[in-house]
């Protein structure tokens, strides 16, 4: 079933008075359950889409709909994971979680909601942190916490932006292994949009990845990655499929900026 489907959306910044297009004349259309990312390089407007997604803001042109209705703003049923950890500085990490689960659960009580948000806490292996401020904290763990704290929201979609960008290799593989684990849970899966600048992870965790050209951008190619789950990632890295995909994705990410240094322009 499509659960989000994007029709020739475009969204321009007003800059000095002119408009600056980000993206333009995106479609796509994406299954319920199905974990798609999205590539491209600095500045195509990954950002733009997930803000439009998220109903922070609204498309210049084209609609974006959930379960076939129009995005009227946000909403419980999104969760996000931005580039940058957000969480309040003057809350805990338990109160950072606790906050987030009241606003899709208000009638449930105290010492139920700091269960959920005690067992999210152990999902990301930072039990033990729970009363810690985000000062407190390294900026892994805090995106953890942030990671934990949409999780617990239990939204049906979520909309992850580069949210293992600042992590170190190690960390980044447990978060990966983590996010695959809370995504397919057994029961339902949720929709996940996941922006990312790393090859390997978009391969190693996505059903489709669509690639973006520089801005104004757009989504070029659509490839769709059909190893069995779950992923055994060593084995899978190993293989010769993978290294086929793998270099696939590669020319096509790398092209588009190959093309622009071979002519005047060199986006980076
Ligand atoms: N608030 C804003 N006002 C004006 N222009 C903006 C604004 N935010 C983004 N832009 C411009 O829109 C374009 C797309 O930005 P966006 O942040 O969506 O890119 P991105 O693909 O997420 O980049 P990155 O990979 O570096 O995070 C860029 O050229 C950027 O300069
Ligand atoms: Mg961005």
């Amino acid at each position: 079933m499509t659960k989000i489907r994007l029709e020739n959306v475009s969204y321009a910044y007003e800059d000095r008075g002119a408009a600056l297009p980000a993206v333009e004349g995106i479609n796509i259309s994406v299954h319920e359950g199905e974990f798609v990312s999205i590539i491209g390089p600095s500045g195509c407007g990954k950002s733009t889409l997930l803000s439009l997604l998220a109903g922070l803001s609204f498309p210049s042109a084209g609609c974006i709909f959930i379960d076939g209705q129009v995005i009227k703003g946000t909403g419980p049923d999104r969760g996000l994971v931005f580039q940058h950890y957000s969480l309040f500085p003057w809350m805990t990490a338990r109160q950072n979680i606790v906050f987030g689960i009241r606003q899709v659960k208000k009638s449930t009580g105290k010492k139920t909601i700091e269960k959920i948000a005690d067992e999210y806490l152990g999902l990301v292996g930072l039990r033990d942190f729970a009363h810690k401020y985000p000062l407190q904290l390294s900026g892994g763990m805090q995106q953890r916490v942030a990671i934990a704290r949409a999780f617990a929201m239990n939204p049906r979609v979520l909309l992850m932006d580069e949210p293992f960008g600042a992590l170190d290799a190690k960390n980044r593989v447990v978060l990966q292994e983590v996010l695959l684990k809370l995504w397919d849970n057994g029961s339902e899966k949720k929709t996940v949009i996941f922006v990312t600048h790393d090859i390997d992870e978009a391969v190693l965790l996505s059903d489709r990845i669509m690639v973006m050209s520089a801005r104004p951008g757009t989504v070029v190619r659509e490839v769709p990655v059909e190893f069995a789950r779950p992923r055994d990632r060593a084995a899978l890295i190993g293989s010769e499929e993978y290294a086929g995909l793998r270099n696939k994705m590669v020319s096509l990410f790398y092209d588009d900026v190959l093309q622009k240094i071979g002519g005047s322009e060199v986006a980076l």
